[in-house]
């Protein structure tokens, strides 16, 4: 029996295990004395209701077999204390492969535990790269990919990255987008979702998260946005679910009162996966900042604005719906050209981004680890 520990931490990583646990569900379903046992140790990086526990109803994941109970604290804090905690579960538990997801810092935390102790590490969502050093997640993105052994890549510039940085070609596994696959095979049930008619929602409306430390914890940053905002809501009602960070260092300055002014702006507490997905699919643009959403775009073909100056996921502009729009880019601009449907770009959903990764996850595992 091979038993595989499936680590989860913060929001974005819980969409991609529920992926990779209805596969393991298939597997299991599929021989009468399965082969491979998975279990889902949650760090909790993320702890609230709206950020952890809905997301795991909603996704109809188990009850993780462990909770680490984290917290939140800063980078390093954060870090160590899931590394400790980790390490007994290890010790304890001494399974044959750790399985990390995305770029958070329980990716990091756990591959680094994983690789000191000797026990194969495989990288879902390997090879992205913003090449901007600034990410916290850019750091945790190079440090995974250089501890895991399996490194299963969403897209092909994934791939190419690893190569260049000297990776082993035996060790990269292109399989897919594993969000792609719960997108899919949980669209039906976002589409009976009633969340627009709760909110008081008329169609169109834009959508919009901000979470990242770089435009949400400098004033300025947070500030210029904002006066964006202000002029996009008076041609189109914005939605905007708010993460707790941005909540936090919202109260801390004045744009919450510069916010309270607008009429058209509708701050919202953050939203289970399936409302959110309900409300992505029917929005005439997305404006964001997370690196999920511009994938979920791409494939439900929604524009996307990602307020960033970078991407670690090219693809979603080279061949998606995807636009970025950086410091002192003209968002408005932008906004306008939607609204006047002129499209911003054709769009195609990228190669195997069809709701099949995970099953290519357990093949390559079950060919390469024996199961
Ligand atoms: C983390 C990830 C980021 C991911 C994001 C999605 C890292 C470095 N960052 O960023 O890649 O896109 O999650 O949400 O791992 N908080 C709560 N309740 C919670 C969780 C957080 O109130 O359940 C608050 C805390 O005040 C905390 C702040 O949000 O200090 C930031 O949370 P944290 O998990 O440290 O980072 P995120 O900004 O959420």
């Amino acid at each position: 029996m091979i038993r595989i520990c499936l680590v989860a931490g913060a929001r974005p990583n819980y969409i991609k295990v529920a992926a990779l646990w209805k596969a393991y569900k298939k597997l299991r379903a599929r021989r009468p004395r399965p082969p491979v046992s998975l279990h889902i140790v949650h760090t909790g990086q993320h702890y609230d209701y709206l950020m952890c526990r809905k997301h795991f109803r909603d996704l109809n994941l188990p009850t993780p077999a462990v909770d680490l109970g984290v917290g939140s604290a800063t980078h390093a804090v954060q870090t160590a204390r899931i590394m400790q905690r980790f390490e007994k579960v290890l010790l304890r538990d001494r399974p044959d492969l750790v399985m990390v997801v995305g770029d958070v810092n329980s990716t990091l935390a756990c591959s680094l535990v994983a690789a000191k102790m000797e026990i194969p590490v495989a990288h879902v969502e390997a090879g992205l790269r913003s090449y901007d050093r600034t990410m916290p997640e850019e750091i945790n993105r190079l440090v995974t990919d250089a501890l895991s052994d399996y490194l299963f890549t969403s897209c092909r510039d994934g791939d190419h990255n690893l190569i260049r940085e000297g990776h082993d070609r035996k060790r990269i596994f292109f399989v897919g987008n594993v969000m792609v696959d719960t997108l899919l095979s949980w669209l039906p049930k976002a589409n009976v979702s009633s969340i627009g008619k709760k909110l008081g929602l008329e169609k169109p409306y834009a959508l919009l998260t901000l979470h990242r430390p770089s435009n949400v914890d400098k004033g300025s940053e947070l500030s210029q946005i904002v006066r964006d905002l202000a002029e996009i809501q008076k041609n189109i009602p914005v939605v905007f679910p708010v993460h707790p960070r941005t909540a936090a260092r919202m109260k801390k300055g004045s744009v919450l009162r510069e916010i309270r002014d607008l009429t058209d702006f509708h701050m919202v507490p953050p939203l289970g996966y399936l409302d959110f997905i309900s409300l992505m699919k029917g929005a005439r643009f997305v404006m964001t900042d997370s690196g999920g959403i511009q994938e979920e775009t791409t494939v439900l073909g929604v524009p996307c604005l990602t307020l960033r100056p970078n991407t670690e996921r090219p693809v979603t502009i080279t061949q998606g719906t995807n636009t970025l729009v950086g410091r002192n880019g003209d968002l408005v601009g932008l906004v306008r050209r939607i609204l006047n449907r002129k499209p911003l770009k054709k769009h195609r959903i990228p190669p195997l981004w069809d709701g099949k990764s995970a099953d290519r996850i357990f093949a390559v595992l079950s060919r390469k680890v024996g199961f």
